[in-house]
């Protein structure tokens, strides 16, 4: 599944040059997710060494496509880990620092009861590490642990990986 996953990000993968911003190269996945070739072998590759999870939890936006299909693959249910005002109260929230500003991420915080669980935590892309990191606080708030993060690709040149580490430890696999 790894190497079937490399072949259609070679094949699907667009690479936008100065988007968002001059001198970035931006690497849309959405070719590859609309192929059905790239979604399952993806998928699949994201499961990869992944044992003992009770949860899959997706960051919004990009990470919901992924982190369904995931749980299925697993056979566990999913948490969609949301962008700040989203869900109605009560929730937990984290704020973060980004580039520029901040922003926020919640989940419910009655109706679910995830205190003990192991959760993989699912995104598209790896790029800070800032994202990931704010999440795996806001599910610790639940009383949930992250056991491992799973992206489909990690940015060249950017922490995100060593922020991870520093963040949740060196236990936690940073699988990209
Ligand atoms: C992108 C990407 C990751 C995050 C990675 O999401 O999908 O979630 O940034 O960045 P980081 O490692 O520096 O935190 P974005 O916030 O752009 O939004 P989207 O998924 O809703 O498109
Ligand atoms: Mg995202």
């Amino acid at each position: 599944a790894l190497a079937r996953a490399r072949q259609a990000i070679a094949e699907h993968a667009r690479l936008v040059a100065d988007f968002p911003k001059p001198g970035i190269a931006f690497k849309d996945l959405t070719p590859v997710l609309a192929d059905p070739v790239g979604l399952s072998s993806v998928v699949t590759a994201l499961t990869h060494g992944c044992t003992e999870v009770d949860l899959v939890a997706g960051i919004d936006a990009r990470g919901f496509l992924l982190g369904g299909a995931v749980a299925r693959e697993l056979n566990v249910g999913v948490l969609a880990v949301r962008k700040g005002g989203k869900l109605p109260p009560p929730v937990h929230s984290v704020t973060y620092d980004l580039e520029y500003g901040t922003a926020s991420l919640e989940i419910p915080a009655s109706d679910i009861d995830i205190a003990g669980q192991r959760v993989l935590l699912v995104d598209d892309v790896l790029a800070t590490g800032g994202t990931a990191v704010a999440a795996a606080d806001l599910l610790a708030r639940a009383g949930a642990h992250v056991v491992g993060v799973a992206v489909i690709m990690e940015l060249d040149g950017l922490p995100g990986r060593a922020t991870i580490t520093e963040g949740l430890g060196a236990h936690v696999p940073v699988h990209a």
